[in-house]
């Protein structure tokens, strides 16, 4: 199902990603992953938050992933279920790229107040979870963040980065987002580990 010789042979058939976008300003490099995704042959789906969309527009991820993107928990489509426990049960991992310190507080407070947080309550135990944080260092190592991805990793989710390097702020140091490539082989990591949970359609 999954070969991966090298990356542009990944193959990622039949796997759903729900891509989860929060609002930092490596959203950017989130289109360049779902483009990747795609192109690997899994289905994606988008979800954003509306911090998210200052950054990129739900159009580019649409043109890239050739589905609707979803914005909010009070939008219909043409499938009328509960578009956060839909997108729960659908997918084979969620994976939060960008990660905000914001996002993982709520995260790790419980809090579901729009559809990204939502998603990833509603996935909890349904999927695995893929975290790709990036922020100013500061707010990395506040002890608010670092309690919250303490307490994230010791309930399972998954982490990757953040990177050092040049900071959006000027800086230099940790809170990059790591580049697209390495999480889809992350991704393509975690998946391997069980068949698509939809296996018998595809
Ligand atoms: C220009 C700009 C860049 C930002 N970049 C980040 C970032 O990289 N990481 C982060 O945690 N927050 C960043 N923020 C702050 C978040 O956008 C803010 O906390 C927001 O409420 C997050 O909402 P969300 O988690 O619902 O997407 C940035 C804000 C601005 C104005």
């Amino acid at each position: 199902m999954i070969q991966r010789q090298n990356q542009s042979e990944l193959r990622l058939d039949g796997y759903e990603v729900v891509l989860c976008l929060s609002g930092g300003v490596a959203c950017y490099k989130s289109a360049t992953l779902a483009s990747r995704l795609v192109q690997a042959g899994a289905g994606v789906s988008v979800a954003m938050s509306e911090a998210a969309e200052r950054f990129v527009t739900p159009l580019t991820f649409q043109a890239l992933t050739h589905r609707q993107v979803f914005t909010s928990l009070w939008q219909s489509g043409e499938d009328f279920r509960s578009r956060h426990t839909s997108l729960a049960d659908l997918a084979d991992i969620i994976v939060v790229a960008p990660a905000t310190a914001d996002i993982m507080a709520k995260m790790a407070a419980g809090i579901a107040d729009g559809l990204v947080p939502t998603t990833i309550l509603a996935a909890t135990g349904a999927c695995p979870i893929l975290i790709a944080p990036g922020m100013n260092t500061r707010m990395w190592e506040s002890p608010a963040t670092q309690s919250n991805v303490a307490r994230l990793k010791e309930w399972g989710f998954n982490f990757i980065g953040p990177a050092e390097g040049n900071l959006a702020c000027g800086t230099v140091g940790i809170g990059r987002v790591v580049e697209p490539e390495e999480i889809l082989a992350t991704i393509a990591d975690i998946l391997k580990q069980n068949p698509p949970k939809n296996a018998a359609t595809t």
